[in-house]
């Protein structure tokens, strides 16, 4: 195996950091050698109610999955992440409101988070929103997206945020799944210069009677944008708050309520409402917000994420705030109005930690050291990754032009379903290995299995599972407790399957290679092929649809779809571009086809399954790896697939 690079750790940084090698060590063994105390006694980073005594109650038995953590103890999600920091920083800036076009923005300190949260929360109330309903959250990168969360948490509403990218049959699917009762959303939001139509796509999710549990819809006014309306559902966030108070008693919540429901794609079916529990999610996202960044109380952190994905959830509202920390908030895209706009922000507020995603940093990449151009980047001290697989070179440029060859870079492992970061270089801690994910976080125990459920030892590749439940682990899907244990316990008996594979190296280092299952990375956004396939198919002109990813220099992967076109229809240059338009429309346009190729037929098996394997291989152009044909209902599907992609 070649050597890897190495990066050690820089001496200037050596005596600020918050954990040094050995304090990893130690605190990263007592933490899986007796959990039950070390989660004790992190357990007083969050202010409880009633704190909690009885700390770990977990089971991933056979058909018994069970997951339980501080289960006596009582909390407040929006009172951690609002009201303890009132008495000595009330004053200081909880968001940095940075809007999509330059010189847009806002500050807000906790004492006004305080204040427009209680707002809305008793707006809610007056709409009937009571503790365990379900509140729907279709909001662009405005503060208000973070007020709605914490609104929702502060009277123990379960918010289910919806990304602002999705079309309305996929916010329709969302809601019904989980009976919302409200939806919370703008009237338009804003990207890169252009308009979203948020207000106008929930009308349409909510035509003829299709969401039945939904009886209002907070509307703010943002862009002032003319909207239709229906006086029985609608109304104004700022009318619905006006008369409301400022005040409003946080709901004492048991640490196992849940605290909000998010959607994800899996390898089969619709997407599954990931739940995740107040208690657990708040330590483990709290703690790794502090570590992982080496939070110091004066930094300036900036994640770029959506409050649409898990990130956004746990490491720009949940973390951050209960850290006390100030953060800015983004409602932007990283090349707009030009390529140095992370610079020119990251020098505006002088940001100490950024956390981005390999896609942008290689889209970015693409223009050299423009992005950093004439920029004062000297404020930066760490820099993250998350979502995807970071490629060396990626990193490398990340390291040299935005980090200036001197800050470490943490690459960060984990899923909607881990809550919180699982493994992840610490910046005191960890020489790093660019494209490595390097060691899991405490509490964490990684292995890797084979296909036939041996654990492989030392250094070698497999599929990743977590041997031990965390605190932040999610406890269900929606609706749906079978589901959950079919799909992360049901492959290896015993262990949290990830879905991931990767490589344990020589220093037991994790490289995570990527989905082993039908499920798509693209630009950090996770997509489930079967989603795509339904949507294609639901096309008139459509017989079968086959989705796969294949590498994308920009995107990580991008969506490659093999459609085989009813009979008599023309498959051409049009039709292809009607597709497009179709799952943009139907889907999202995150999901929108990067190629589509006509296929008369598919590579099946005698029973009639799809041969994925060969249609990634093909569409990756890697056609002498095809591996076994001989068990396909009909190999000649394969040349012609074949040639057909040659000629493309
Ligand atoms: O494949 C892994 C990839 O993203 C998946 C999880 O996607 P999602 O639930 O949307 O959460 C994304 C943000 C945490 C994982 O199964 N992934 C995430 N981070 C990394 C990664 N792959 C490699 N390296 C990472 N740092």
């Amino acid at each position: 195996m070649t050597a890897h690079k190495r990066y050690p750790i820089p001496d200037a940084i050596k005596d600020t950091t918050l954990l040094n090698e050995e304090q990893y060590q130690a605190m990263y063994n007592q933490s899986i050698s007796d959990p039950e105390a070390f989660w004790a006694e992190q357990a007083g980073m969050l202010e409880w109610y009633q704190a909690p005594t009885k700390i770990k109650n977990t089971r991933f038995g056979e058909g018994e999955v069970s997951i339980k953590w501080f289960e006596d103890g009582e909390l407040n999600a929006s009172y951690n992440c609002i009201d303890r920091h009132l008495a000595d920083n009330a004053k200081k800036t909880a968001i940095h409101w940075e809007g999509d076009t330059p010189g847009e923005a806002e500050a807000i300190t906790y004492q006004q988070l305080h204040y427009e949260v209680c707002k809305l929360a008793n707006g809610l109330k007056k709409l009937g929103v009571k503790k365990g309903d379900r509140v729907a959250i279709y909001m662009p990168m405005v503060p208000q997206a973070a007020y709605a969360m914490l609104a929702c948490a502060r009277i123990g509403a379960v918010h289910s945020v919806i990304f602002g990218g999705f079309s309305p049959n996929a916010i329709a699917d969302r809601i019904n799944d989980s009976d919302a009762k409200v939806i919370i959303t703008s009237d338009e939001g804003r990207r890169a210069g252009r308009s979203v139509p948020l207000k106008t796509n929930v009308d349409k999710a909510l035509a003829d009677g299709a969401c039945p549990s939904i009886t209002n819809a907070v509307v703010l006014k943002l862009t002032g944008a003319d909207v239709d309306w229906n006086d029985d559902v609608d109304v104004w966030w700022d009318e619905l708050v006006d008369d409301c108070t400022g005040q409003c008693e946080p709901e004492v919540m048991n640490a196992e309520d849940p605290l909000f429901i998010l959607y994800t794609s899996g390898s089969t079916g619709t997407p599954k409402g990931v739940v995740h529990t107040t208690g657990g999610y708040l330590l483990y996202t709290a703690m790794t917000f502090k570590y992982v960044f080496d939070y110091q109380p004066d930094d300036i952190y900036w994640c770029t994420a959506d409050v649409g994905w898990i990130t956004g959830h746990s490491y720009m509202v949940y973390g951050p705030l209960i850290n006390g920390a100030s953060q800015v908030f983004f409602e932007g895209v990283p090349n707009y109005p030009d390529v140095r706009r992370i610079a020119q922000v990251v020098e505006k507020y002088k940001v100490n930690s950024l956390y981005t995603a390999p896609t942008a940093i290689r889209a970015l990449m693409a223009h050299g050291d423009k992005p950093a151009e004439g920029c004062d980047l000297s404020s930066l001290r760490l820099l993250g990754s998350v979502g995807e697989p970071i490629n060396p070179e990626a990193w490398e440029w990340y390291h040299r032009v935005l980090g200036e060859n001197r800050c470490p870079i943490v690459d960060t492992w984990w899923q909607t379903e881990t809550g919180g970061i699982m493994i992840t270089p610490l910046a005191g801690a960890t020489e790093l290995k660019p494209g490595s994910a390097t060691r899991p976080f405490f509490g964490i125990e990684p292995a890797l299995f084979d296909a036939d459920g041996k654990e492989l030892e030392g250094a070698n590749e497999g599929n990743l599972v977590i041997k031990n439940s965390w605190p932040s682990q999610a406890r269900t899907v929606y609706g749906d407790h079978e589901r959950f244990i079919n799909t992360y316990f049901s492959t290896y008996p015993g262990v949290y399957f990830t879905g991931d594979g990767a490589r344990r190296d020589e220093d037991d280092y994790f490289w995570i290679t990527g989905r082993v299952d039908d499920v798509l990375n693209v630009s950090g956004h996770r997509l489930g092929t079967a989603e795509i396939e339904s949507a294609m198919v639901a096309h008139s002109k459509v017989a079968e649809a086959a989705v796969v990813g294949y590498p994308h220099d920009i995107k990580g992967q991008g969506i490659y779809v093999y459609v085989t076109p009813n009979d008599g229809v023309t498959a051409d240059e049009a039709l292809s571009k009607e597709l497009r338009d179709w799952v943009r429309n139907e889907l999202s346009p995150i999901a929108t086809p990067d190629k589509i190729q006509w296929s008369e037929g598919l590579p099946k098996t005698r029973s009639g399954k799809i041969m994925r394997r060969i249609l990634r291989k093909i569409a990756a152009n890697e056609h002498d790896q095809l591996g076994d044909t001989s068990t396909l209902a009909d190999p000649s599907v394969v040349d012609k697939l074949i040639a057909e992609r040659l000629n493309k």
